[in-house]
């Protein structure tokens, strides 16, 4: 144990490699941003996908799509020929966005919505029920799972459940729903988890901050989305073990985009710094090429649609399967206390 805690303490510390990394990836976006603000939304989307003659009906899941850039994946895919299940805490919200998706012409796949809340097990429970017996998806299998949601709070919360409102909403939860889901999920399709460039000055406790009195906004966004990155790329590599054809598991970082994803935050980032990032449509980009493009290179992370280098931890495989354990053992708490049918 003591081996792990100076493995935490090894690489929590900020390198200039990280530092490097994180700046680099600024002018990366920019670049991006100048590329695509030179068309219209309407017409750049024209170059990415094609609105399906004969749609295709597979199925697709999206976490936090009532707003921001889910919402924007989920028309990528509904325009694609995709059937989507699109999630979100409030209910009002979920049925104004399922109306405004249904009513635009261009969709031709059919779209759902359901009340999902990361940070509420009994609503995860709630929502797999709801998906393991509702009869449209019977013998569907979903083929492009998207774990979008997130939440970056000002303040400290503690969910229902007992753990940290950034870790439930941005880690926990998904693991939760993606070991549920697993065997709903055919060969070859693909699991995208939202990361965030923010994983460059990330860092992890060996108790994950759960009761680190001092918490900060950023740095506790910043530890969630490292720590799910450290999951995502270790349950890759545990598909890809065992069968070659498998479900690939991708991170995907959108760039900056003015969404309503710091409504908690301060004045300057709230207000300020928005005028400066890019739309959800453009942001949305990147889920949707990794989504539906044919080809990947093998690489796990992606930056506004190209591979990227991920922090250097992650690759330190004892410190993964540590994580990895702890995170199950979360799950399995957390999950103590819920029924889920399993077909
Ligand atoms: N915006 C950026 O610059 C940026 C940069 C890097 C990465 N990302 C990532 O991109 C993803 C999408 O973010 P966004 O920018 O589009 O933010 P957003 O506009 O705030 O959308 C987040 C979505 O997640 C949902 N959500 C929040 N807490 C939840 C919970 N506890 N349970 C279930 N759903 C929850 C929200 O639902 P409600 O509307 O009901 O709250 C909303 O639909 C996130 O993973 C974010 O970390 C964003």
């Amino acid at each position: 144990m003591e081996e792990i805690r100076n493995r935490f303490k090894h690489h929590n510390q900020r390198s200039n490699e990280k530092n490097i990394q994180f700046i680099k990836s600024q002018f990366f976006e920019l670049n991006y941003r100048f590329k695509y603000s030179l068309f219209s939304d309407k017409l750049s989307r024209m170059f990415t996908f094609q609105k399906s003659d004969h749609p295709h009906h597979k199925l697709a899941l999206i976490t936090g799509s009532t707003t921001g850039i889910g919402k924007e994946t989920a028309l990528g895919l509904l325009i694609e020929g995709y059937d989507v299940i699109i999630t979100g805490r409030d209910i009002d919200k979920g049925l104004r966005t399922l109306t405004e998706l249904k009513t635009n012409k261009n969709v031709t796949g059919t779209v759902y919505f359901r009340q999902l809340d990361l940070c509420d097990g009994n609503s995860i429970k709630d929502f797999l029920n709801w998906f393991m017996s509702f009869e449209d998806f019977n013998s569907k299998k979903i083929s492009r799972l998207i774990c979008n949601a997130a939440l970056s709070n000002f303040k400290k919360t503690i969910t229902k459940d007992g753990f940290e409102s950034n870790f439930q909403a941005n880690v926990l939860g998904n693991v939760v729903l993606i070991q549920k889901l697993l065997p709903r999920m055919a060969n070859g399709s693909r699991i995208l988890t939202l990361s965030s460039q923010v994983i460059f000055h990330g860092s992890i406790s060996d108790n994950f901050e759960l009761t680190n009195r001092d918490y900060e906004q950023y740095s506790a966004y910043a530890n969630s989305k490292l720590l799910l990155m450290f999951y995502s790329y270790e349950l890759n590599l545990r598909l890809d073990t065992y069968n070659s054809d498998s479900i690939k598991v991708y991170s995907v970082h959108p760039g900056a985009v003015r969404t309503e994803l710091m409504r908690d935050a301060g004045f300057f980032i709230k207000r300020v710094l928005p005028k400066f990032m890019m739309t959800p449509q453009v942001g949305a980009r990147n889920s949707i090429y990794v989504s539906l493009k044919d080809y990947l290179p093998d690489e796990h992370y992606y930056v506004c649609q190209e591979p990227y280098l991920m922090p250097p931890e992650i690759k330190d495989d004892d410190l993964r399967f540590e994580i990895w354990n702890k995170l199950h053992e979360y799950a399995d708490d957390l999950l103590e206390n819920i029924e889920i049918k399993t077909d």
